[in-house]
């Protein structure tokens, strides 16, 4: 399991992941998010999509807005040409950052220096694995993934997959970028970036880090530097009250 320390969301300047528990959001959140936001939010048909979005974006400010001392509400984003989101306005380059979520559990990478990717996946029956990666990932993962036991092939796609999703989210290009162009170690080997047919994607510019985020979740970080050592950082659980005094 990995070494997830409960923390402050604080000014501190190195490279962190943090882990987010959304279930305890509720609805007072909602007021954090910029009209843009909320008026995303409110275009979500199941409720369940909208609430993860709203919690999601809401701890993504208050993480942010202590780490650059400014009020969560303040804080403005732009997409890059890819799509990856940044900060814009006056803080704009001070810290990138990423955002992952699913079911309950949300993660943020953030650094000051460089780009990062995170994935975070709630592990699910997945009967078409095999389909997935033959189509969509390099041919030597998928042959890798037939050959583990049908029983536990699941857990290992998903790992797979965030793996590759942090890699992509890392770069910005989402999935514009083909999975089949790079090839990742498979979980429960430590995650790496193997090769790379992409001139963009050097195996020995990027860190992979393999992610137990929360129960029932899976996870990934790209960091695009060799030498990347993340602290690993889970907000309190009631951390939903700290946007009221922030
Ligand atoms: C970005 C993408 C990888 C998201 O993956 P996902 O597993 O569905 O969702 P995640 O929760 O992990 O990440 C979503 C967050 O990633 C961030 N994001 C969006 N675009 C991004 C990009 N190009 N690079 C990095 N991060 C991105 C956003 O913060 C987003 O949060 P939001 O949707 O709540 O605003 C994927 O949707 C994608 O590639 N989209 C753009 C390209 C595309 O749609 N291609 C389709 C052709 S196949």
């Amino acid at each position: 399991m990995d070494a997830w320390r409960i923390a402050e969301p604080g000014a501190d300047t190195e490279d962190v992941v943090w882990t987010v528990d959304l279930s305890q959001a509720g609805t007072g959140v909602f007021e954090v998010l910029s009209e843009e936001e909320q008026a995303r939010a409110d275009r979500f048909l199941r409720a369940e999509d909208r609430d993860r979005y709203v919690a999601s974006h809401a701890a993504l400010r208050l993480i942010l807005g202590r780490r650059l001392g400014l009020p969560p509400r303040d804080l403005a984003f732009e997409a890059e040409e890819g799509g990856k989101p940044r900060l814009a306005g006056s803080r704009r380059g001070a810290c990138r950052f990423n955002l992952s979520h699913s079911g309950a559990r949300a993660l943020v990478g953030l650094s000051r220096r460089v780009e990062s990717g995170v994935d975070v996946e709630a592990l699910r029956p997945m009967p078409d694995a095999l389909r997935v990666a033959r189509g969509h990932f390099a041919p030597e993962e998928a042959r890798a993934l037939a050959e583990v036991l049908e029983a536990g092939r699941a857990s290992v796609f998903m790992g797979l997959w965030t793996r590759k999703e942090a890699v992509v989210k890392a770069l910005g290009t989402g999935l514009a970028l083909p999975l089949s162009r790079f090839e990742v170690s498979l979980p429960p080997a430590p995650a790496r970036l193997l090769a790379s047919g992409d001139p963009r994607l050097d195996p020995f510019a990027f860190t992979l880090l393999h992610l137990e985020p929360g129960p029932g979740t899976v996870g990934a970080a790209a960091f695009a530097a060799p030498d990347a050592r993340p602290a690993l950082r889970a907000l309190p659980g009631d951390w939903p009250r700290r946007l009221e005094s922030a």
